[in-house]
């Protein structure tokens, strides 16, 4: 069984911003955790090419839609690469693979006799490639998202009959697993309850996209086209790829990780193509907020879009990660704030979960000639107990994709043990030969709990963890899984102790 998690297919009008960085690395995280915990995972990523969107920013640019797709395309896959993102699955919606799969869908849902011609009248927003419910004042109103106007279509394209579908959507959204948080559920649940409208599958005048099959002059409209790229990538890299292939090879998928704005492609368009299709709808699909900057939307012309690029050189990606997971509740809107960043990456990182690493390894190798303590008894105690609850918490938190829940346990773990160190003041105790068992139990207890710590964060801060795990003298139980690693007990006594260096800088206001 295969464990299928996906990204949005991102727009390649731009380099990545990020909101895009922010939802791969949720994706990410996600996906390494279900790594760890054993599931054969396919994390799919990629690049939504077609649309009126994409025709225009190449024509702007003055070249070939082909060429800017190929320019940007290749600077998404460079950066999430330079980002550690464990994606295995890069889908361009441009290649010949996933044309193909496209078209036998449309074969498919054609058979089901769902599609039919039309004539598409309404107010357009090529930002968001989709008709608006025509708001008043149509011809002045912007798009709250892209702030710019809606354009006028009058066209006659083929439909899909999604009004057909209304039944098998409302029982759909009525799971309460399928669509996350319960809020963005009830969106949904509002607007089927108002009743679901046929939308048109194919745009004329439009020659950036994929020809629909016997009918001149028609190309797909880019959703019915990009939503597919969940399906044509798992067939990827098989050359029979087709439909058939994606589902021996696991469709459907476990999530669809997206932003609010997009959710009712995802939650009522996309199932309702696949029931048609004969195809069964995703098992989840999480909406997540949107992020914003000192407390104002990021715009190109407000001028405070943030920069990830910039960000990354700064403050390193990690520092990055560990703030979006553990700052924002998956499904709040989240505020991106200078000064607040560098207090929780120097209070959480550097100051609670480095420094208790760093001091408690410098006192062990003083103390026990460069390693671990010997001879200690390593059974439970007060400390392994909380160690056992912290990670049956985390693991809850995780299992139901409540991150920044997931992290804060690892945090509030740590400031307990860096409590319970203070409170014993080893530093003290070592004075009197008498004290030697005592002092050896607490630093041992202590950097037990930092191995914890380190495996704990290793979905979360890959990097940093393997930072910590390697000051611990590195990982001598790989034989073991990350599940039976994470046993009380298992850093060796006497082990020899690296040189402690700091597992992250601290960062400066700027
Ligand atoms: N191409 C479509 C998706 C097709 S999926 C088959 C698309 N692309 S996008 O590049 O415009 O958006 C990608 C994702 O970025 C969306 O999930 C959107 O919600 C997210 N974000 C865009 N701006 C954002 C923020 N400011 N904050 C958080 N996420 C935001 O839509």
């Amino acid at each position: 069984m295969k464990f299928i998690i996906t990204t949005p297919l991102y727009y390649v009008n731009d380099k990545p911003h990020l909101g895009s960085v922010y939802t791969t690395i949720i994706c990410d995280s996600i996906a390494r955790y279900k790594r760890l915990t054993g599931e054969n995972v396919l994390f799919i990523t990629g690049v939504d090419e077609h649309g009126l969107k994409i025709q225009r920013t190449a024509f702007e640019k003055g070249i070939s839609p082909k060429d800017h797709c190929d320019e940007i395309s290749d600077i998404f896959q460079k950066n999430w690469l330079d980002w550690n993102i464990s994606f295995d699955k890069f889908i361009r919606t441009t290649s010949s693979d996933h044309e193909k799969v496209v078209k036998e869908f449309y074969e498919r849902v054609k058979s089901s006799d769902d599609i039919y011609m039309g004539n598409q009248k309404g107010w357009y927003c090529v930002g968001c490639e989709e008709f608006k419910d025509n708001p008043e004042n149509s011809s002045t109103y912007k798009c709250p998202i892209h702030k710019k106007n809606l354009e006028w279509k009058n066209e006659t394209n083929l439909f899909f009959r999604l009004s057909k579908y209304q039944k098998s959507i409302e029982n759909l959204i009525s799971e309460p697993e399928f669509i996350e948080p319960k809020e963005r559920r009830n969106e949904i649940v509002n607007f089927v309850g108002k009743g679901l409208k046929d939308f048109s599958i194919s745009r004329t005048n439009l020659k950036w996209g994929i020809n629909v099959p016997d009918e001149a002059n028609h190309t797909f409209y880019v959703w019915f086209d990009a939503l597919l790229g969940y399906i044509s990538a798992i067939s990827v890299g098989d050359e029979k790829h087709s439909l058939d292939i994606s589902v021996k090879y696991g469709w459907p998928a476990d999530i669809h990780l997206i932003g609010k704005d997009i959710l009712r492609f995802h939650a009522i368009y996309w199932p309702a193509m696949l029931i048609s299709a004969g195809l069964k709808p995703p098992k989840k699909i999480i909406g997540h907020g949107f992020l914003t900057r000192e407390g104002q939307k990021m715009g190109k012309s407000l001028g405070n879009v943030l920069d990830p690029d910039i960000l990354v050189s700064k403050y390193g990606k990690e520092a990055v990660r560990w703030y979006l997971i553990k700052d924002i509740s998956l499904g709040s809107d989240g505020d991106f704030q200078d000064r607040r960043f560098v207090d929780i990456i120097n209070n959480d990182l550097a100051n609670t979960i480095g420094n208790l690493l760093n001091r408690t390894s410098s006192m062990s190798r003083k103390w026990f000639e460069n390693k671990t303590p010997s001879l200690i008894n390593k059974t439970n105690n007060d400390i392994s107990l909380i160690a056992k609850d912290t990670i049956k918490n985390y693991q809850d938190y995780f299992d139901n994709y409540k991150l920044d829940k997931a992290a804060n346990e690892i945090l509030i773990y740590a400031n307990k043990i860096n409590l319970y160190l203070n409170k014993k003041e080893p530093w003290v105790l070592i004075k009197d030969e008498n004290n030697i068992n005592e002092v050896k139990l607490i630093i041992y207890n202590v950097l037990e709990s930092t191995r914890i710590i380190g495996l704990l964060l290793k979905p979360i801060l890959p990097e940093l963890s393997a930072k910590i795990l390697d000051q611990l003298g590195g990982s001598n139980s790989s034989n073991k899984t990350w599940k039976q690693q994470l046993d009380w007990g298992l850093l060796p006594d006497s082990l020899e102790l690296p040189k402690p260096i700091p597992i992250i800088s601290k960062l400066d206001y700027e």
